[in-house]
C-alpha cells in the first residue's frame, strides 16, 4: 500500500451505517448537526460499491470504507484507502434546500474516490509520471457508473461538457503537455493535478472504450486489476492487459502502439475532411491556436462517421497523415467523430460545412445532440483558430433557434458568453450590444417558455437553469422581476419560503445584484446560519455581485481570516469577481498584495492556486496586463517556472491575437444580420475595431 494512501482522522462526528450485499460496512461521519444530511452518501455509496465490485470482478478487498466529511478542505475528495476524505459539498446532501444538480454531483465524487479503491490503491502508478492512471480512469468509471445506475441523469452530458470539451479546449495550448510526463519534485506532481490528467486522461479512455467491443476493455481492465493487486504498474502494462483481451476474442491490435500517440504527445489532431463524390479525403494536423505549421505528429484516429445516405456508423483507424475513404455512392456531407468519441476535432470543407448547416437548418433531428453540439463547439474552434470563417460558424448556428437540447445549447452558449466576455472586458459596447441580440435570436423563444420550478429530468433542469440564468445576464425584465420577487418573499419569511432549488443561486444572486444593503446584509446572516455547505457557496457566490466594493473586500478578507467564510471558499469569490470587468480588476489586485499569506495556504503547483490565479488572467487581453502579470509573477515573485504563469501567458497573448484578427469577422457578420441594431445604438457609429499591433512572440 502506497504512503499517500495512509490516513487518520481524529473527530467527535456522529455516524451513519449500512452494509453492501456482501456484508461491507459503510459509514458516512459528518458534524452532529449535519449527520441528517448523510443519506444520499450512504446509500449512493452502497451502490456503488456493489457496481464495481459486480463490473470489476474483484472484491472490494477491506471489511469498511468509511467516507467522511471534512469542515476544510483544500481539494473535492481524497481516496484514502478505507477512509475517504471529502469536502462537505461533496459528500452532504441537505433535504431542505439541496437539488437534483447537487445529488448527481455527490454520487459522482463518491464514485471517483471509489473507483480509486481499485484504480490507484489496489493498482498504484510506479512513478507520479503516469497519474492520469490513477485519475484518467477514477474520472471515467464515475460516469460509467452513474450513468449504469442512474440512467435518467444523463451524465454522459455532464462528460462531454466538462470533461471532453474542457480538456479539447485547454490542450490546444502550446502550454500544455503530454499526458505521460516525467517529474522530479512535488511541485511538478502537484501540477500535475490537472485538466489534462483527470479530463484528457478520461477522454482517451472513453475513446478506447468505444473503439474496443464493450466485453474487450470491460475484460481488459480487469485483467489488469488482477495481474496488477497490490502491485505498482506503468500505462504499458495497461496496455498489454487491453491486448491480451483482444487476442483472447480472436481480434489482433497493438493497443500500445493506438493509445502512444495519444499519451505520449501533446495536443490532439483536427481531421481536415473533403468530399469529391464518393470519396472522401482526410487528413490529420494538430490543433492548436493559433495554428502552427511545423509539426510532425501523428496519432492513431479512430475515426468515426455516417453519411447523408447511412445513418449507420463506420470507424476506420487513420494512421498516415492522409487517406482516402471510398463510399458506395456519391454523398454531400458525412458527419465524423460520432457523438464526439474520439479525442480530435473535424474540420469540413466549404460545400460539405454548408450541406451541414443546411441539413442542420432543416432536419437537425437525423444528427444526434452530441453531434449537433459537436459540430457547433468544433466549428466556433476552427473559427478561432483562423481555419473557418467567423461567417460560416454563425451561419451554422442559425439552427439553434429550433434547438430544444441541453447539449447543443450549452455549447452555443459557452462560445457566446466566451465572446460577451471577451468584448466587454475590451470596451466594445457595440459588438456586444449585438452578440447578446444574437443569443437572444436563437433562445429568447426557449427562454419565455421557462418557469421557476424543478420540474424534469436533470437535463431539463441543467437547461432551465443556463437559460434562465441568460435572460438575467441580459437584462430581460421579466426574469428579473421574477427573480428580484421570489428573494424578497424569501426574505420577508425569514428565508423560511420554500424557492425552486436549483434556481436559489440565480435568486439569490439577482436578489443581491439589483438589491441594497438590506438584501446583502440579510444574505449575509443566512449565510452565517444556515447548515448547508451548499447553499452556504450558493449564498457566498451570490454576496460577491453587490456593487458596493467595501464589502466585496470585506468578503475577501474574511476568507483569509477563516472564520466566517473559510478559506477552502476564497476560490468561490475569487472565481466570482472575475467575470466582470470592475471586479476582475479587485481581485487581480487582492491576490498581488495578498500573495506571501496565500502561500501560506495553498501550496505552489496546487490547481486551487492554479485555479484562481487562471480564473483572473484568462480574462486579460492587453499588453499593459500581460506586463503586470510577467512583472509580478516572474520579475518580482521569480516564479517563471511555474505553469500557472506560463499559461496565463500564453492565454492573454492569444486574447490579444485572437481581438485583433477576428473582430472585424464577427462584427461584420453581426452588422449584416442586425443592421438595425447597428444603425440604433448610438456605441455603433463611433466602435471601430482597435488597429494595435501585436510586437509580442510567445
Ligand atoms: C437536520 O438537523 C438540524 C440540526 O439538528 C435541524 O436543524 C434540521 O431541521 C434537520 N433537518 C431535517 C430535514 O430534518
Ligand atoms: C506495439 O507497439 C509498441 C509501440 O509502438 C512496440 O514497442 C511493441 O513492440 C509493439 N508490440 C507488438 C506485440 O507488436
Ligand atoms: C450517439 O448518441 C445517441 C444518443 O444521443 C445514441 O442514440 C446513438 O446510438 C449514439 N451513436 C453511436 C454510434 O454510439
Ligand atoms: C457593507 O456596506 C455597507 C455600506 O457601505 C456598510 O454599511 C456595511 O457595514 C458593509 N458590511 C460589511 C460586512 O462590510
Ligand atoms: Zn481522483
Amino acid at each position: 500500500m502506497s504512503t499517500y494512501l495512509v490516513a487518520f482522522v481524529i473527530c467527535n462526528f456522529s455516524s451513519v451505517t449500512a452494509q453492501t450485499k456482501r456484508g461491507i460496512t459503510v459509514s458516512v461521519f459528518a458534524p452532529a448537526h449535519q449527520i441528517n444530511q448523510t443519506d444520499h452518501a450512504l446509500q449512493a455509496t452502497v451502490k456503488i460499491l456493489d457496481f464495481y465490485e459486480e463490473y470489476l470482478q474483484i472484491p472490494y478487498p477491506l471489511p469498511k470504507i468509511d467516507l467522511v466529511a471534512i469542515p476544510d478542505f483544500e481539494a473535492g475528495a481524497m481516496e484514502n484507502w478505507g477512509l475517504v476524505t471529502f469536502r462537505e459539498t461533496s459528500l452532504l446532501y441537505e433535504a431542505q434546500t439541496g437539488d437534483l444538480r447537487t445529488k448527481a454531483w455527490i454520487s459522482l465524487v463518491i464514485a471517483h474516490e471509489l473507483a480509486h479503491q481499485w484504480f490507484g490503491n489496489l493498482v498504484t502508478m510506479e512513478w507520479w509520471n503516469d497519474l492520469w492512471l490513477n485519475e484518467g480512469f477514477a474520472s471515467y468509471l464515475e460516469y460509467l457508473a452513474i450513468d449504469h445506475l442512474e440512467p435518467s441523469w444523463c451524465v454522459g452530458e455532464q462528460l462531454l461538457l466538462g470533461s471532453v470539451y474542457k480538456a479539447l479546449e485547454k490542450d490546444a495550448f502550446l502550454t500544455s503537455h503530454s499526458i505521460s510526463l516525467p517529474v522530479s519534485n512535488t511541485m511538478q506532481i502537484r501540477e500535475r493535478f490537472n485538466i489534462i490528467s483527470y479530463s484528457k486522461g478520461s477522454s482517451i479512455l472513453r475513446m478506447l472504450h468505444s473503439y474496443l467491443a464493450d466485453g474487450v476493455f470491460m475484460d481488459g481492465i480487469r485483467l489488469y486489476l488482477r495481474q496488477h493487486s497490490y502491485g505498482v504498474v506503468e500505462q504499458n502494462d495497461l496496455w498489454e492487459a487491453l491486448s491480451e483481451a483482444h487476442r483472447r476474442r480472436g481480434s489482433v491490435e497493438n493497443i500500445s502502439a493506438l493509445m502512444d500517440s495519444w499519451v505520449r504527445q501533446q495536443g490532439y489532431p483536427v481531421v481536415s475532411v473533403k468530399i469529391e463524390g464518393n470519396r472522401v479525403h482526410l487528413r490529420q494536423d494538430s490543433f492548436t491556436v493559433p495554428p502552427q505549421d511545423n509539426t510532425n505528429s501523428l496519432w492513431l484516429i479512430p475515426f468515426t462517421f455516417y453519411s447523408c445516405s447511412s445513418p449507420i456508423s463506420y470507424s476506420h483507424l487513420m494512421s498516415r497523415r492522409e487517406e482516402v475513404i471510398d463510399l458506395p455512392s456519391d454523398v454531400s456531407w458525412i458527419k465524423a467523430n460520432v457523438n464526439s468519441s474520439g479525442f480530435y476535432r473535424v474540420r469540413y470543407d466549404r460545400a460539405t460545412l454548408g450541406a451541414l448547416a443546411t441539413q442542420l437548418y432543416w432536419g437537425p433531428d437525423i444528427f444526434s445532440p452530441a453531434d449537433r453540439a459537436s459540430l457547433i463547439d468544433d466549428t466556433f474552434h476552427l473559427a478561432s483558430q483562423g481555419s473557418v470563417g467567423y461567417s460560416e460558424a454563425f451561419d451554422l448556428s442559425l439552427f439553434l433557434r429550433e434547438e430544444e437540447e441541453f447539449l447543443p445549447i450549452s455549447a452555443f452558449l459557452g462560445h457566446m458568453t466566451n465572446m460577451v466576455a471577451k468584448f466587454s472586458f475590451s470596451k466594445k459596447p457595440c459588438i456586444t450590444r449585438m452578440l447578446k441580440e444574437h443569443l437572444w435570436t436563437m433562445l429568447g423563444r426557449l427562454v419565455e417558455a421557462q418557469h421557476w420550478e424543478d420540474e424534469g429530468l436533470l437535463s431539463t433542469q441543467n437547461r432551465r437553469v443556463k437559460l434562465l440564468s441568460l435572460a438575467t445576464e441580459l437584462r430581460y425584465l421579466p426574469a428579473e422581476q421574477d427573480a428580484v420577487r421570489l428573494f424578497h418573499f424569501w426574505m420577508a419569511k425569514d428565508g423560511n419560503h420554500p424557492l425552486p432549488r436549483t434556481l436559489r443561486p440565480l435568486v439569490f444572486r439577482v436578489g443581491v445584484r439589483r438589491g441594497g444593503e438590506a438584501e446583502w446584509n440579510f444574505l449575509l446572516q443566512k449565510y452565517r446560519e444556515s447548515f448547508s455547505s451548499t447553499d452556504r457557496v450558493a449564498m457566498l457566490a451570490a454576496l460577491c455581485h453587490t456593487q458596493n466594493q467595501r464589502n466585496i473586500t470585506w468578503l475577501l478578507r474574511e476568507a483569509m481570516q477563516n472564520e466566517v467564510i473559510k478559506t477552502q471558499d476564497l476560490s468561490v469569490i475569487v472565481s466570482q469577481l472575475a467575470h466582470h470587468p470592475r471586479t476582475n480588476e479587485l481581485a487581480w489586485s487582492f491576490l498581488q498584495s495578498n500573495w506571501d499569506e496565500l502561500l501560506t495556504k495553498f501550496s505552489l503547483g496546487s490547481s486551487y492556486l492554479c485555479g484562481m490565479v487562471t480564473a483572473i488572467t484568462s480574462q486579460f487581453q492587453s499588453q499593459k496586463k500581460y506586463d503586470e502579470v510577467f512583472h509580478f509573477f516572474i520579475t518580482q515573485k521569480r516564479l517563471g517556472h511555474l505553469f500557472l504563469v506560463d499559461h496565463s501567458l500564453e492565454m492573454i497573448w492569444v486574447n490579444m491575437w485572437w481581438l485583433q484578427v477576428h473582430t472585424n469577422a464577427v462584427q461584420s457578420w453581426l452588422q449584416k444580420t442586425y443592421p438595425k441594431t447597428f444603425s440604433a445604438y448610438p456605441h455603433c457609429k463611433k466602435e471601430h475595431s482597435s488597429g494595435f499591433m501585436l510586437t509580442l512572440k510567445f
